[in-house]
């Protein structure tokens, strides 16, 4: 939530910050900034909306300048406009900040600050902050980085935070706890800084994953300094990035999301590819293997995420306890962490993330941590915070997902369970070993499966034609399709801004049905398997009512092509398989509906791909 991005070297900055946002927009886009330091002035332009505004806005205006930090926004204090935009400035135009995250004590400090005479221009807690660190820098006669030190201990919540100076411009200042932040050390001496490595990976690929606490001083030319909160210097830890830039393009696509639609055949294959072999009849997760027993032998296995991360859970769920009789449940990371929930040793908590940043899940994580718990990861985002506070963990693989309504990442999400699953069963011995062969063999077999249902995609489009003009939409499965139907309705809504929701197909009579009639689209999950006949009947009972029925079948299905308005074919395969490819309709259906509504449908309205405020 917020994209930051900074940039301290020889070459220009502007380019180099304003491409970095655009790639950062994904996390926020509701306004744009940049701060720029040139012979010995600074500029600062911000605009409210995308960075395509910020570009125009500032086209007549000085962009030169070898340092400078940028900024797209996702409102959290004060309204989406011009004032509220970062960067804010000190009050004597010194100091300029960029900052990811919230501030939670601001009030106090300001008002601390207000005693003392200060005024504010802005209503956010990031003017505050650059305030401070002023005051602190003023009344001490301390340096920037100093200064930033002190402020910090003084400041309760979360931030990534980038300072420039006009008087001490041969430096930038970046700090983090709880927001990520990423340091690219350049081939000349340069340093890049952002909130992911997406604006990195062009110039260097040699990057510093900056812990919770730590303080980054960087001069070009010069080494990178690293110090805690408690002015411990540190040495930094130099990765190699293995993210490739080709993975960031649209690459001939209309959309972000359209691409990772159509790359999952790929991203499910990188998904389990070397972690099974359904010949020889093994699967192996190595990052997890060490905790497996200890997973086998838990209480139960609390599962926890948010959004999407949260509907794979579920079908994560069904997975572990169907497979390997393993006691699930499964959370909102947001109410798991203040429910004061009982947990104890024997508890085995599986965070699940595509960004590995979200500020709920981590905190539910931590919380975990606290009690004792074996906290293991399944992210994207290799590199990403959960990913490096948990025990141990599983990536995903799936490549970098741009578009903010999760698609590929799902469907990888599911596939590590499902691998987790079945590892899991196979050591307690809860399944056979040809039922765990042929498991293998067809989750094998679903890239190519997949490939067949984009393949329907100019059937699906005219389907979405028909119901682009819908206000509202349910959508039912049961059993492990319940949560395809949770998902479905969430990437209608999300980027359509239809209203639309999931339910467990049965409970459709204790409620919903009261808001069936001749308008209503209900997309069901009518897949063969033990609860055909039951979602038949549910089926019949919209029908009654004149509902449209728009039911995803497996090929070669009769009764219910019979009775629906459209049907969707997907082939035949395994009961617990379904998931991976019931999702794949109810995204395209989305996403032509959302285009022929002129929705921006890599990033809607008001959402933001990582969340990292509460
Ligand atoms: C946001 C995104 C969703 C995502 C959710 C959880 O709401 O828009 O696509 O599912 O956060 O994010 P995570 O990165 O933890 O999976």
């Amino acid at each position: 939530m917020c994209g930051i991005v900074a940039y301290i070297g020889h070459k220009e900055a502007y380019p180099i910050i304003i491409k970095g946002l655009k790639r950062l927009e994904y996390r926020g886009y509701d306004s744009a900034g940049i701060a720029l330091l040139n012979d010995g002035s600074l500029n600062v332009y911000k605009k409210q909306g995308k960075v395509a505004n910020l570009e125009e806005y500032s086209s007549d205006k000085d962009r030169g300048g070898h340092s400078g930090i940028g900024h797209t926004r996702w409102a959290t204090h004060g309204e989406p406009n011009d004032i509220n935009a970062h960067p804010h400035l000190s009050e004597d135009e010194d100091l300029a900040i960029i900052h990811n995250g919230i501030i939670e004590n601001y009030d106090s400090i300001k008002k601390e600050l207000l005693s003392k005479g200060y005024t504010f221009k802005s209503d956010t807690d990031t003017e505050v902050l650059c305030y401070l660190i002023n005051d602190i820098r003023k009344n001490t006669g301390t340096k920037l980085g100093e200064a930033v030190r002190l402020a910090l201990q003084q400041v309760i919540g979360a931030y990534a935070i980038v300072v420039i100076s006009k008087s001490e411009p041969d430096k930038i200042i970046a700090a983090r706890k709880s927001s990520p932040l990423v340091v690219g050390i350049g081939h000349e001496g340069d340093f890049y800084l952002a909130s992911d490595a997406t604006p990195i990976v062009e110039y260097t690929k040699r990057v510093v994953y900056m812990n919770d606490e730590e303080i980054a001083v960087l001069r070009a030319g010069e080494e990178m300094k690293l110090y805690g909160i408690d002015d411990v210097e540190k040495t930094p830890y130099v990765q190699e990035l293995e993210l490739h830039l080709e993975a960031l393009e649209k690459g001939g696509y209309d959309h972000f999301m359209l691409k990772e639609i159509h790359e999952q055949p790929r991203s499910i294959e990188d998904c389990f590819r070397g972690r099974m072999n359904a010949e020889k009849g093994w699967v192996s997760l190595g990052g997890i293997k060490e905790y497996e027993q200890k997973m086998v032998n838990a209480n139960r296995i609390i599962m926890i995420a948010c959004g999407t991360s949260w509907h794979a859970c579920l079908v994560g769920e069904y997975l572990f306890e169907d497979l390997a009789r393993i006691n699930v449940e499964v959370e909102y990371a947001s109410e798991f962490r203040y429910r004061n929930p009982i947990i104890t040793e024997n508890d085995v908590v599986i965070a699940v993330s595509q960004s590995g940043e979200t500020a709920d899940t981590l905190a539910a994580l931590e919380l975990a941590k606290s009690k004792g718990a074996t906290i293991l990861g399944i992210c994207n985002v290799v590199g990403s915070s959960i990913s490096r506070i948990t025990d141990a963990g599983s990536y995903t693989h799936a490549g970098p997902e741009i578009g903010v309504a999760s698609t590929k990442a799902f469907t990888a999400q599911v596939t590590v369970l499902t691998l987790m699953a079945l590892s899991l069963a196979k050591r307690k011995g809860t399944i056979s070993e040809s039922e765990f062969r042929t498991k293998l063999s067809e989750l094998e077999a679903i890239p190519q499966k997949v490939q067949q249902i984009l393949e329907k995609n100019d059937k699906i489009k005219y389907i979405a034609a028909q119901y682009q003009n819908a206000s509202n939409a349910l959508y039912l499965g049961r059993g492990s399709s319940f949560p395809v139907a949770l998902e479905g309705a969430l990437k209608l809504k999300e980027i359509s801004y239809i209203h639309a929701e999931g339910y467990p197909a049965a409970e459709m009579k204790h409620g919903p049905i009261a808001l069936i009639d001749e308008e209503m689209p209900v997309f069901v999950i009518a897949t063969k398997g033990t609860s055909y006949e039951k979602v038949v009947s549910n089926i019949q009972e919209v029908k009654a009512r004149k509902g449209k029925i728009i039911a995803i079948v497996t090929e070669g299905d009769v009764q219910v092509t019979a009775i629906a308005d459209h049907v969707i074919e997907i082939p035949e395969v395994d009961e617990h398989l379904v998931p991976l490819l019931a999702t794949i309709p109810f995204q395209l259906l989305s996403y032509h509906i959302a285009v022929m509504r002129k929705c921006n449908v890599d990033q809607p309205r008001n959402l933001a791909k990582s969340v990292t405020v509460e």
